[in-house]
């Protein structure tokens, strides 16, 4: 059999949307049961399963943690069912586990596909981020500029003051001075507990959600998946790695990162097309939450590609058995 060598983006993204259908699904009976590894367990299954599905000849490059620490989507695990195009994937079956255990907003079940050798390999470390959204001139902010430059900054580009902008940040300790900080510029915060995939693409549908302008750190591999999102719905987004440690430098290592202090962009994060499926587990302001009657379960799915900027939101009802 002769195996088809085209990213056909378009063609596989009806199946990565369900394979982000199937880890919501799978994860709806544990939504508030205080459980995260449970959650998180149910949701990588059947992400597995159903990307085994898939005719990809898939390498998990993003995903559940090394090889001796996660048994399942680690990374370097091939994927599908080998008969297609080999591709990366990004995924995270269950972002925001904590959110999911205690019914808080924005847990999503994420994956992104591209092809092979075109995602950074980030390692299990911390990325200082920062992403605007779309129709801003190119570097209008940057990751070298004080927390207080980039809303003086963006607040010019958009014609407001600085106290018009509206900032999402990680509600962590580590980023407390960066608060003190932003609060003196009298730019409103939206202080996150959780999922800061769904808090940089929060920035691309301002109007909806309200978020001008993401900045902090959280994991590297979220923030691939993040920028993953951003290119398929327009706006800029850098990442920094962070490392605390000489078991966390090692780990840049392995993953072949020479250059420690690299500054990525959106387009040097995932340097090719993308596709990228988000499902919502519970309520949020990208998609809404899973929803259980009797009988069924209603997902709510954001699916996008980058060669073309189509967003779909797709609405699945499924009948439980
Ligand atoms: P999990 O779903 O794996 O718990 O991750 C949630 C998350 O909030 C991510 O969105 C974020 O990148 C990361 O944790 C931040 O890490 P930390 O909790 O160590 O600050």
């Amino acid at each position: 059999m002769s195996h088809p060598v085209d990213f056909n983006d378009r063609m596989l993204s009806l199946g990565l949307a369900r394979v982000s259908e199937a880890a919501a699904m799978a994860s709806a009976k544990l939504i508030g049961r205080g459980d995260e590894k449970a959650a998180d367990q149910a949701a990588v299954n059947a992400m597995r399963d159903q990307l085994n599905l898939l005719d990809i000849a898939g390498v998990v490059v993003i995903g559940e943690g090394e090889r001796d620490e996660a048994p399942m989507l680690y990374i370097g695990e091939e994927v599908g069912n080998g008969n297609g195009p080999a591709v990366d994937i990004a995924l995270d079956p269950l972002e925001g586990t904590t959110l999911t255990a205690k019914d808080m907003p924005n847990a999503l079940t994420v994956i992104a596909m591209a092809p092979r050798g075109t995602l950074l390999h980030a390692p299990d470390v911390y990325m200082d981020k920062l992403a605007i959204g779309p129709g801003f001139a190119k570097d209008v902010v940057s990751l070298e500029m004080s927390p207080t430059e980039r809303v003086a900054a963006l607040a010019k580009a958009k014609g407001c003051a600085m106290t018009d902008i509206t900032l999402c940040v990680l509600e962590r300790p580590r980023h407390e001075d960066m608060v003190t900080e932003l609060r003196e510029t009298g730019a409103a915060i939206r202080l996150i507990t959780d999922g800061d995939v769904a808090g940089v693409i929060h920035c691309a549908e301002a109007d909806i959600t309200g978020i001008d302008m993401y900045m902090g750190s959280g994991g590297a591999p979220e923030g691939v998946l993040a920028a993953s999102a951003l290119k398929c719905m327009g706006g800029q987004m850098w990442g920094r790695l962070l490392f605390r440690n000489d078991d966390e430098r090692g780990r840049a290592a392995k993953a072949g990162i020479t250059d420690l202090d690299r500054i990525y962009a959106r387009d040097e994060l995932v340097t090719q097309d993308v596709i990228f499926a988000a499902t919502g587990v519970t309520d949020g302001s990208i998609v809404q939450g899973i929803k259980r009657e009797p009988g069924y379960l209603t997902t709510e799915t954001i699916l996008m590609r980058s060669k073309t900027g189509s967003v779909r939101r797709m609405v699945y009802r499924n009948p439980v058995k």
